[in-house]
């Protein structure tokens, strides 16, 4: 029988040199497993004496605790070193400052539009919408703009570009909202009161003009809705807007939708160039007005001889401008993050009219 005491140093030795577990799991096959040096030993007891084997057999019984309990203390100790290893790298230091997140901020478009909706939606105005890219009988016809007529011309449409054989209606990017009208009174019939926010396109483009821009419709049809009706409600309107009482004032105009038509005008006061609303004995146009025209009531399948009513349409972004101090159209639609941080509005900064509409 081998020298229990050598075999004893020869694995101790080499379980406190090993170096990973992969040479822990070699040095206990060697000893242990079913080949292993001491496992072979053990089968020998048989062939002893009942002396020999009951001493020998404790002596074998005791080494094979001594390697065991040696090769599992091995192997913790490798894991929390490997753990202390981690724990010195990947510190974290909680006390540090957190870094701050860049918020987006809501357009002031988008933000006059919300305003613009809530107050109209608290005088029982439901929000409308149409395409943008619209065919030319809503566009023009159907609002009593025929082929000929010069408004046609002036406003600077975007054709849509039709392949050769196409034979469907022409189709333009709508030069204004009033095509919602027709949509809504063809859907919903009579009596409808709904204004329609929404994106428009011409031709234009300077300090005061962009190719897009935003426009609100309004439109209020019923048995006896009268312009009184509409100078109440754009007075209404304007005052909890610009949340000063605002005068109006109508001017005779002409639009091919409506008969009569009035552009209208609020009062206002350039003191130091300084521009104020709502007070002084100046004005500034804001908006296109006027009765539904009979034809237009009929074009979306309304009876002229039963229902009457009143149309607007004012520019959304002009709106902005005037409420915000905000001097280029153009600097609207250019993206520059220090102009919109700058405009811009908090996230929930939502508007009600409750809530007092301005700041
Ligand atoms: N659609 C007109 C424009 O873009 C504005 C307008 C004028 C709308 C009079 C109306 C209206 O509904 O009655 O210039």
């Amino acid at each position: 029988m081998a020298d229990l005491d050598a075999l004893k140093t020869k694995y101790l030795d080499g379980i406190a040199a090993a170096s990973d577990e992969a040479a822990l799991e070699e040095l206990r096959l060697a000893a242990l497993g079913k080949k292993g040096e001491i496992s072979l030993m053990m089968r020998e007891l048989g062939k002893m004496t009942p002396e020999e084997r009951t001493s020998t057999g404790a002596a074998l019984n005791r080494l094979k605790d001594d390697i065991d309990t040696a090769l599992r203390a091995a192997k913790t100790a490798m894991a929390d070193a490997a753990l202390n290893a981690r724990l010195a790298t990947e510190w974290l230091d909680v006390t540090l400052p957190g870094r701050p997140l860049r918020q987006g901020s809501i357009h002031p478009v988008s933000q006059v539009m919300e305003e613009v909706t809530a107050i109209f939606a608290d005088m029982g105005f439901a929000v409308a919408e149409g395409p943008q890219v619209e065919s030319d009988w809503f566009n023009f016809d159907a609002l009593n703009i025929p082929p000929e007529h010069p408004a046609r011309q002036e406003h600077d449409t975007f054709f849509m570009n039709r392949a050769e054989g196409d034979d469907r209606p022409p189709h333009v990017l709508r030069t204004h909202t009033s095509p919602v009208q027709i949509r809504s009174m063809t859907e919903q019939g009579a009596p409808i009161r709904v204004i329609a926010p929404g994106r428009v396109y011409r031709m234009d483009m300077d300090q005061t003009h962009t190719p897009m821009f935003h426009q609100i419709e309004g439109l209020a049809i019923g048995k006896d809705i009268s312009m009184a009706n509409l100078k109440w409600v754009l007075e209404e309107f304007f005052t909890a807007f610009f949340g000063i009482k605002v005068k109006t004032r109508f001017r005779a105009s002409h639009f091919p939708f409506t008969e009569p038509s009035a552009e209208v005008d609020i009062q206002c006061s350039w003191i130091d160039g300084q521009l104020r609303i709502g007070e002084g004995d100046g004005w500034m146009e804001v908006l296109g007005s006027g009765m539904v025209h009979p034809k237009v009531l009929k074009a979306a399948g309304v009876d002229p001889e039963e229902y009457q009513g009143f149309a607007f349409g004012m520019g959304i972004d002009r709106l902005a401008m005037l409420k915000y101090g905000i001097p280029d159209l153009r600097a609207f639609f250019e993206s520059d993050l220090r102009w919109l941080r700058h405009y811009g509005f908090a996230a929930l900064d939502m508007p009600t009219v409750h809530g007092g509409l301005n700041k």
